[in-house]
C-alpha cells in the first residue's frame, strides 16, 4: 500500500474501498470481504445509510481499528454548526467507534462554514483525526484554506480518465490538500472497463482497463476509492501496486481527459441542485427546519 501524508501528519492509504450505493443489508459482508482482501480505507457517508454496516464489519474483523482509515461525510441536511456537531456523534455511534479518521463536508451547501467549524471542534476533541471537503471547487477551497482555523486536508471530487481535473489538482497541490477521486471508474461510463486505450495499455502489463485507470490516477498522486460489491473485483481493483505505467502510457491516459464529458454530478446544473436540496434533503428529514 502507498500512503499520502495529510497536512496534519496523518497517513492516509492511497487506495480505498467505497460503499456508495452498497445496500445497507449487504454492507457488512462487503466491507468484511474488502478488509480480508487488504483494503485499509473505507469510504462511507451519512447519506449512504450504511455507516452501521461499515462499523459492524470493522468490529468483527481481526484488523485492529488503528490500521483502518474510516472516512464519513456530513450530509446537506446537517449543514450548520449544531446539526453537524450532533451528526458527528451520530456517525460515531453508528460506526461504533470513538473516532473517524477523516470527516468531509459532502456538499458545499447550506451553512457549510458552520458545519466546518463543528468539524474543527470535533477534531480538537479527538473525535476526528482529519477534516476535509468534497465536491469543493477551486475558489471555495482557496477561501477555506485561507480563512479556516484548520485548513482542509482532503478534497474528494469526481475524477476519472475522462475528467482528470488538472486545474483543480494543481490548485490542491499548491494548497497542500490531498486530491481524492470519487468514481475513479466513471461508474463505468464511456465503456471504461472495455475502453480501447485503457485495454491496450493494460494488455502490455497483463492488467485490465480498470486497473490501468486506477494505476494512472495513483501515479498522478490521487487517492482512489473504487466501489464494487463483488469479491473478485475487489481483488482486481486492489492489485494495482505491482506494475507501473511508463511515460508513453501516461501520455495516452492523459489524452483521454475530455473537457466535454458530462459530469456524473454537475454542481452547476440547476435541476440537479434543486433535486438534491428538495428531494434528498426532505428524505433526510430536515422537515421544516431552516439551516441558516
Ligand atoms: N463525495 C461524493 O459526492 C461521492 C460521489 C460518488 C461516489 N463517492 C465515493 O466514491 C466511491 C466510488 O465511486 P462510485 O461508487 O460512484 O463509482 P466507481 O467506483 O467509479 O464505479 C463503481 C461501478 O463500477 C463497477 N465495478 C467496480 N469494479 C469493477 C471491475 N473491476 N470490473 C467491472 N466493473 C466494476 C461497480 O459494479 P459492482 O459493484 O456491481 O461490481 C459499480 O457499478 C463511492 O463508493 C463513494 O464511496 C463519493
Amino acid at each position: 500500500m502507498e500512503f499520502k501524508t495529510l497536512n496534519n501528519g496523518v497517513k492516509m492509504p492511497m487506495l480505498g474501498y467505497g460503499v456508495y450505493q452498497t445496500p445497507p443489508e449487504e454492507t457488512e459482508s462487503c466491507v468484511s470481504q474488502a478488509l480480508e482482501v487488504g483494503y485499509r480505507l473505507i469510504d462511507t457517508a451519512q447519506a449512504y445509510d450504511n455507516e452501521e454496516g461499515v462499523g459492524a464489519a470493522m468490529r468483527k474483523s481481526d484488523v485492529p481499528r488503528e490500521e483502518v482509515f474510516i472516512t464519513s461525510k456530513i450530509w446537506v441536511s446537517n449543514m450548520n454548526y449544531e446539526r453537524a456537531a450532533a451528526s458527528i456523534d451520530e456517525t460515531l455511534r453508528k460506526l461504533g467507534t470513538d473516532y473517524v479518521d477523516l470527516m468531509l463536508l459532502h456538499q458545499m451547501m447550506g451553512d457549510y462554514t458552520g458545519a466546518y467549524r463543528a468539524m474543527e471542534d470535533a477534531c480538537k476533541a479527538g473525535k476526528i483525526r482529519a477534516i476535509g471537503v468534497s465536491n469543493c471547487y477551486p475558489e471555495r477551497l482557496l477561501d477555506l484554506c485561507m480563512l479556516a482555523e484548520i485548513p482542509p486536508a482532503v478534497n474528494q471530487i469526481e475524477t476519472h480518465p475522462f475528467l482528470q481535473e488538472n486545474v483543480a489538482h494543481a490548485n490542491m497541490e499548491e494548497l497542500g490538500v490531498v486530491h481524492e477521486a470519487w468514481a475513479p471508474f466513471a461508474e463505468g461510463r464511456n465503456n471504461l472497463f472495455a475502453h480501447p486505450v485503457l485495454s491496450e495499455i493494460g494488455a502490455k502489463h497483463g492488467k485490465t482497463a480498470g486497473q490501468v485507470a486506477l494505476r494512472a490516477l495513483l501515479q498522478e498522486g490521487i487517492v482512489v476509492i473504487p466501489k464494487t460489491v463483488h469479491r473478485v473485483r475487489m481483488e482486481e481493483n486492489f492489485a494495482v501496486f505491482d506494475f507501473a505505467l511508463n511515460a508513453d502510457d501516461m501520455a495516452a491516459f492523459r489524452a483521454l481527459d475530455d473537457l466535454s464529458f458530462k459530469r456524473i454530478f454537475d454542481h452547476h446544473d440547476l435541476p440537479t441542485i434543486k433535486w438534491m436540496l428538495g428531494d434528498l434533503v426532505k428524505k433526510q428529514q430536515l422537515g421544516g427546519a431552516a439551516l441558516y
